[in-house]
């Protein structure tokens, strides 16, 4: 079987099933809720970067028409901190007077309207006793965490290998701080009746918000009850829980009524993560042919002063060549800014970044084509642990990614292609990323209708997670996908992981599979023993199901449908649930693979990048969806061109302040920058899940900006090393 043949009901690419909801403004997103006597919140945000609030005036504020409350750190209550690090618990806000970062939150103000509580926020009189912020990665007097997420690599002898070998690269690479930007403005409703809590939340993982929230207020879990049916993206600035989440609660608390908060689009840059931005030392030792010999990658990168954040820039370096000697670490710096979290390819996507740039001039020096020079040193199996891959078709996705971008036809030197003045160049990167597979729940039922409901706490941020569970469901029962309704996104329902880490489709469409072929089981167990039953006997593996008629297998004419089962059994419907978790029995590797090749037309006199073509290639087990499948890796890659060129959060060296922290000036590759996006899935479903796939979320974006960064060097022969790379650069 071919990663894209899918399974019956899945068909290559069904419809969004949420599609007609969404463009018809039906679909309830966190800020739509709206309740009988609802007050608005407002955030009031630190405008020095570190230091102590001397004097905090909320006099004006507090009198100020439609003010319910002004909560500052004089009279909020305190608040337990979750356990759990980064997924769960923030540190809780407003505990004392001291400022961490610029746009720490300092006061909310609730107010009748939301405009009321943004009148008076500017009200409140703040002094600061300012302190000389750490903003620098250089600071000698920063605290440094070596490899805190893990990822860190030593084999081998590497200053031995590195000092023998015939060829040296010894570069650094930077890349900027990048802010998730969901389209969304994240929201929280919250209100309370009594210790009972409900929220709506923008997060990728409702159960985690439910833990913190009961944490913080000493309430049971039991009564907090976390919404997230649909949320307005996120790019994994919705795994964590955020301060602004807990202070909705507090304010609902203290003014008894229901609260909502949107944060303004300044404060997304502020509050609720972004990537951060990276310097990486890399050297790389080779034989004349191209043999890897040695490779030290450092990557530096900042940390919040006082929270948990860390991610791997060499977790990729580890495993993607078959290197003998290889030493990765990453180091965090605790600095004053705000607290980073994931984006899109967290680690990897600055990580691979910088080594595949790295090798690209190892090729350029090598005088070795890049895709050659991959091939050459291929790993068949994990080079770390020596293990077999579960499955991995990366060279597939070089051939077939190079045959379909007709990257044979690259002459090989710079400058070398051209149209008219214009200045082409062909640019590629190979992409890896672990996912992470999570234990999931799901419950499946079928009642006299005929219809299934299957329901997980999951959520669905975009990538298209009701669908494809509708199908893997629709598949496993037998049914038709309109005859399926998935539901998500609410705690009553069974838990589920985040949405994150390339791993929840996995997760959760296992866990669905399960629950399904329990619920088959179920209702073969209701006519075990039935005289009357065509399927008396009849065991899961020896029945087929379409069109929710069960029939013994070969005999599609004979059996009996659910809905006759629950008649005459006198039922209204059968329920079952299913579990999924990593499975552990496999002596072997998991891993998403991907190649991208990118064409870029440069201007030699503007020093204009245009993005003409892009090829990914992908290797993600089996593909349930190719339609949102290919979406899903045609935003990554949009994603990696606003890396490559335009993404960039500027923060101000002298006070930590965000200074770009508007749509206007955060530039995000739009229509205009997107050319052509060519995606191809490659390889074989993968065993370490009954329904084959690996995760593709991350490794959409993965390999895309060193693919266009080598594009840009090949056409013009100028090694750009920092991103993103604009027109200053190419001048
Ligand atoms: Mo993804 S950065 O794990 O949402």
């Amino acid at each position: 079987m071919t990663a894209t043949q899918t399974m019956t009901a899945a068909g290559r690419g069904l419809d969004r099933v949420d599609g007609p909801l969404k463009v018809a403004g039906a679909a309830p997103y966190p800020a739509d809720f709206s309740f009988p006597g609802m007050a608005h919140a407002t955030l009031l945000q630190a405008t020095v970067a570190a230091g102590r609030i001397r004097r905090i005036d909320t006099r004006a504020a507090g009198a100020a028409p439609g003010v319910l409350v002004v909560i500052t750190h004089e009279n909020a209550p305190r608040l337990a901190r979750a356990p759990g690090g980064i997924t769960i618990g923030p540190p809780p806000p407003l505990q004392d007077d001291r400022v961490l970062h610029h746009g720490q939150h300092i006061a909310v103000v609730v107010a009748e309207t939301a405009e009321q509580a943004t009148a008076a926020a500017e009200l409140i009189g703040v002094g600061y006793e300012p302190a000389e912020p750490l903003l620098d990665l250089a600071d000698p007097r920063a605290d440094r965490v070596e490899n805190a997420a893990g990822g860190g690599v030593a084999r081998g002898d590497v200053p031995g290998a590195l000092a023998s070998a015939d060829v040296k690269v010894d570069v650094t690479y930077t890349t900027a701080t990048e802010t998730n930007n969901p389209l969304g403005l994240f929201c929280t409703v919250a209100f309370w009746d009594g210790d009972a809590l409900t929220v709506h939340d923008c997060t990728q993982g409702p159960a985690f918000v439910r833990t913190a929230l009961a944490t913080a207020f000493g309430v049971p879990e039991s009564g907090v009850r976390v919404l997230a049916p649909f949320v307005g993206g996120a790019f994994g600035a919705g795994l964590r829980v955020w301060q602004h989440v807990l202070l909705t609660a507090l304010a609902a608390r203290i003014v008894g009524r229901p609260v909502k908060l949107v944060l303004t689009r300044a404060q997304m840059f502020t509050s609720v993560g972004y990537r951060p931005r990276t310097v990486q030392h890399l050297e790389i030792g080779a034989t004349r042919t191209g043999e890897l010999v040695a490779i030290d990658h450092e990557g530096i990168e900042p940390a919040a002063m006082e929270d948990v954040f860390a991610e791997s820039l060499t977790r990729s370096t580890a495993l993607l060549y078959a290197c003998p000697n290889v030493t990765g670490r990453t180091t965090q710096v605790r600095l004053n800014v705000a607290c980073p979290t994931w984006m899109r390819g967290p680690g990897e996507a600055p990580g691979v970044f910088a080594l595949e740039c790295a090798l690209d001039e190892l090729a350029h020096k090598l005088g070795c084509d890049p895709v050659e020079l991959r091939l050459r040193n291929y790993a068949d199996v994990h080079p770390q642990t020596g293990k077999r891959w579960t499955t991995k078709a990366l060279r597939a996705c070089y051939e077939r990614g190079a045959e379909r971008f007709g990257w044979w036809r690259r002459i090989p030197g710079p400058r070398s292609m051209r149209d008219g003045r214009t200045l082409i160049g062909y640019g590629m990167a190979s992409a890896h990323y672990g996912y992470v597979q999570a234990p999931c729940q799901a419950r499946a039922s079928i009642g006299r209708d005929g219809a299934a409901y299957v329901r997980s706490a999951a959520t669905d941020i975009g990538p298209g997670t009701y669908t494809v569970m509708t199908q893997v469901a629709a598949d496993a029962l037998g049914l038709p996908a309109a005859a399926v309704r998935f539901e998500l996104g609410d705690t009553e329902m069974p838990p589920a992981p985040l949405q994150g880490g390339s791993g929840l489709t996995a997760a959760l469409g296992s866990a669905v599979h399960t629950a399904c072929r329990q619920l088959v089981q179920a209702f073969l167990d209701v006519v075990a023993n039935d005289v009357e039953s065509p399927l008396r006997g009849c065991a899961a593996a020896d029945v087929t199901i379409s069109g929710g008629r069960i029939s013994p297998a070969g005999e599609p004419a004979d059996g009996e449908t659910y809905v006759a089962i629950l008649i005459r059994h006198g039922l209204t419907e059968l329920t079952a649930d299913g579990a999924s978790a990593r499975r552990r029995d496999l002596d072997a590797e998991p891993g998403t693979f991907g190649a991208k090749f990118a064409e870029v037309h440069v201007d030699p006199d503007l020093g204009l990048v245009r993005v003409t073509r892009v090829v990914a290639a992908i290797d993600g087990g089996r593909i349930l969806n190719e339609k949102t499948a290919t979406s899903q890796v045609i935003g990554g890659t949009v994603g990696g061109i606003g890396m490559a060129l335009l993404e960039e959060t500027v923060c101000d060296p002298g006070t930590g302040r965000v200074a770009n922290a508007t749509f206007g000036d955060y530039l995000v590759a739009v229509n205009a920058d997107v050319p052509d996006i060519d995606v191809i899935f490659v390889g074989e479903p993968d065993p370490m899940n009954p329904i084959g796939v690996k995760g593709i979320g991350e490794i959409a974006i993965v390999g895309v900006a060193p693919a266009i960064a080598n594009a840009i060097f090949h056409a013009t022969g100028r090694r750009v090393r920092s991103l993103p790379i604009t027109l200053a650069d190419l001048l």
